[in-house]
């Protein structure tokens, strides 16, 4: 991939966005900015933004779009981001957001949306099944033959369940993305800059599938 792409991952909750985004960062060899981690970073430092965005995401509801659009253009203007490019990982979620970031990119526009797109019966069987290590964020699958307490075998840490991992705050959040985040397929596809990609795969070949959207975004027409 050229230095300097932008790519946004698009899907529902628990497509796989998260687990494909670190892959893709480190293939790319571009930061991978997920608002889900900079909130969860918030919480555990315990800020005043942490407090408000706890009570939020364990509902399974949205952080407003103004807080959010301020953090993705700090974070946007840091040079690692205007230098090598990124992989922005649940954001846009609402066209206000999309919207927001087009003007914030005015002048270094998102090459390539790529939609990752998971039946909402799958996500929900997958999210269920999630694990995470507190302290580190690697994803794990449970099969419920762990030996408790699980540790996490990259940095040795607690792997627990989200605190919004609960049925009520999935059911939630795979509304507002029906109602919110949806539309912004849509609003990417009316100027060419969606690409979609099946979701229902190895994490392997879902890999493969992504990098080869990347790579033909990147070829001249
Ligand atoms: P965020 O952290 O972005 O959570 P999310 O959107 O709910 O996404 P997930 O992390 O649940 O799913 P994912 O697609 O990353 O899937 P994963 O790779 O983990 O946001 C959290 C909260 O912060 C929001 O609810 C909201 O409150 C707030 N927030 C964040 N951004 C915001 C914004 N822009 N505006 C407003 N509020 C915002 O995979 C899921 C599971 O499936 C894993 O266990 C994984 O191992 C497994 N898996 C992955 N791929 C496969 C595969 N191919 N086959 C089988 N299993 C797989």
């Amino acid at each position: 991939m050229i230095p300097g792409a932008r790519l946004i991952l698009l899907g529902r909750q628990g497509a796989g966005k998260g687990t494909q985004c670190v892959r893709l960062s480190r293939h790319f060899v571009v930061p991978h900015i997920s608002t889900g981690d900079m909130l969860r970073a918030a919480v555990r430092e315990g800020t005043e933004l942490g407090v408000m965005a706890k009570r939020v995401m364990d509902e399974g509801g949205l952080v407003g779009d103004e807080i959010m659009v301020g953090l993705v253009r700090e974070r946007l203007s840091q040079p690692d981001a205007v230098g090598r490019g990124y992989i922005l990982d649940g954001f846009p979620r609402t066209v206000g957001q999309a919207e927001a970031l087009d003007i914030i990119n005015s002048e270094r526009p998102i090459d390539v949306v790529i939609d990752l797109d998971v039946p909402r019966e799958l996500v929900l069987q997958r999210i269920t099944a999630r694990r995470v290590c507190r302290d580190c964020g690697t994803n794990y699958v449970a099969t419920g033959n762990e030996h408790m307490p699980w540790i996490c075998e990259v940095c040795g840490g607690d792997v627990m369940q989200r605190d919004d991992d609960t049925t009520e705050a999935i059911a939630h959040r795979l509304d507002l993305y029906e109602e919110q985040t949806s539309p912004l397929i849509e609003f990417y596809q009316r100027d060419g800059r969606l690409a979609i990609v099946d979701g229902v795969a190895s994490p392997d070949e879902v890999f493969r599938r992504l990098t080869a959207a990347v790579e033909a975004s990147r070829r001249p027409a």
